[in-house]
């Protein structure tokens, strides 16, 4: 093993970070609030930083078609919404309806509801139709849904996405408990799982990120 590089951040240097690297305006700042207001739940979404990552993620592959599953309140999809070419569109896949209703009031919020579509129902359903339909690739997909469903979504998406495509995987270290996986914490289990079948897939090229609780890029070959 080389010798190790990197920093653990603490509450104060992510808070660092996020001033410096992350320019979180009104409308994104909105849906943080109105989402901590929920309770616990609200650790679902994405942070600031991430958040600036996925705008610039989409920007740099160009994307016109990008699809995020699991939507929450909409934080991440906004931003992957605003990295947009002119003309993209985002689908946006959530099983819960009452979270896909907030999203899509934060979507007009933000000003971007126009160019977001959404999938209300099991990713996988969604997933296997457009599978289905003979559509234009994706440019980037974002998996952030139940994590369970992980390979299956990967497997799809790769499917989906152009060659050059990108698709980012969220919670891939599972808040450290992939290096050792309880048996009983099957998110866990499947995460690790796909951790090392990505790792040695070569159908794509690979960085992950130990950005907030870890994320995957994996670019289709
Ligand atoms: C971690 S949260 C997503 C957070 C969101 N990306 C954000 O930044 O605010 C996961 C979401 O996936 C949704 N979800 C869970 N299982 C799903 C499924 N089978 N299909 C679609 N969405 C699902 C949940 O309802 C939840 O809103």
């Amino acid at each position: 093993m080389s010798e190790p590089k990197f920093i653990a951040l603490t509450p104060k240097l992510h808070d660092y970070v996020v001033r410096h690297g992350a320019r979180e305006d009104e409308a994104l700042a909105a849906v943080r609030e109105s989402t901590a207001a929920l309770g616990d739940i609200a650790v679902m979404q994405i942070s600031p930083d991430q958040g600036a990552l996925m705008t610039m993620l989409t920007g740099l592959v160009g994307a016109t078609r990008a699809i995020e599953l699991g939507t929450f309140t909409g934080y991440s999809a906004i931003c992957i919404a605003r990295g947009l070419a002119p003309g993209g569109r985002l689908t946006a896949c959530e099983l819960d309806p009452d979270r896909a209703a907030t999203a899509r009031r934060n979507f007009e919020r933000a000003g971007v509801a126009a160019v977001i579509d959404i999938e209300l129902g099991p990713a996988a359903e969604t997933l296997e139709r457009l599978r289905g339909e003979a559509g234009e690739p994706f440019d980037l997909a974002f998996i952030d849904a139940d994590k369970t469903g992980y390979p299956d979504y990967y497997e799809s998406c790769l499917d989906l996405v152009r060659p050059g495509g990108l698709i980012v995987l969220d919670n891939v270290l599972r808040d450290g408990t992939v290096l050792d996986p309880d048996p009983d914490d099957a998110g866990a289990v499947a995460i690790a799982a796909l951790n090392e079948a990505i790792a040695a897939d070569d159908r794509v090229d690979v960085a992950m990120l130990a950005v907030a609780d870890g994320i995957t890029l994996a670019r289709k070959r």
